[in-house]
């Protein structure tokens, strides 16, 4: 079956907004349009798992393991969520999706193309963005209990690889550090040209 729906990610540094902006952007888009608001890792088994054994423990399970369950989890959020919204005709917004695995576990030293590999059954979004805001900056917005991922060197890393697909054109960046308002209107900007151009698109 033809997708129908439109696919948008939201990419970031831990801490740098995603989940703030996809929920305003989901409001926003919510008035005109059929949304589903999602995020991962998902809420299906192996996203919870992921959650729950993986992030918060004293030091990261293997890399290729961590790559590997990130994939399986997006395997499953697809079928279960993502493809079905989509068929559907929705916006779907995702927090988060391969270019985080590409950032986080490919910063960590696996190869991209692997990573590229073992995602290859991944649905393509149709937009994704980079919500940019440096690395000191979030590690300072994070007040809560830090995951594995959440030191100031992991996410120097991270977004050097992020930054690397901004160049490319894979993702578009958008300046996250500004206050809530700014960046939330920058988005929808982007999303709405996007939803004009879309051809395919029948809302
Ligand atoms: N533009 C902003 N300026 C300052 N603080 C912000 C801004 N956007 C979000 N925050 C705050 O920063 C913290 C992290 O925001 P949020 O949870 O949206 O980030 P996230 O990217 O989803 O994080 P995570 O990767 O942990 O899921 C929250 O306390 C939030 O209120
Ligand atoms: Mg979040």
């Amino acid at each position: 079956m033809v997708k129908k729906g439109i696919f948008i990610v939201i990419e970031g540094l831990d801490g740098s907004g995603k989940t703030t902006q996809a929920t305003l952007l989901a409001e926003k888009l919510s008035k005109s349009y059929s949304v589903l608001l999602t995020a991962e890792p998902s809420k299906g088994k192996i996203g919870t798992f992921i959650r729950e054994c993986c992030l918060y423990e004293q030091a990261r399970v293997p890399t290729e393991a961590e790559a590997l369950l990130f994939a399986a989890d997006r395997i499953e959020h697809m079928q279960t969520e993502l493809k079905p919204a989509l068929d559907e005709g929705k916006v779907v917004i995702c927090d988060r999706y391969v270019y985080s695995s590409l950032a986080y576990q490919g910063s960590a030293g696996l190869s991209l193309d692997w990573i590229k590999t073992i995602n290859a059954r991944a649905l393509q979004p149709d937009f994704c963005i980079f919500i940019d805001v440096p690395p000191e900056k979030v590690i300072e917005r994070l007040q809560r209990k830090k995951s594995v991922m959440e030191t100031l060197e992991t996410q120097q890393k991270v977004r050097e690889v992020y930054l690397k697909y901004v160049e490319n054109g894979g993702l578009v960046r958008i300046d996250g550090d500004r206050d809530r308002e700014a960046v939330a209107e920058d988005l929808y900007a982007k999303v709405a040209e996007l939803l004009k151009t879309a051809k395919s698109f029948v809302p």
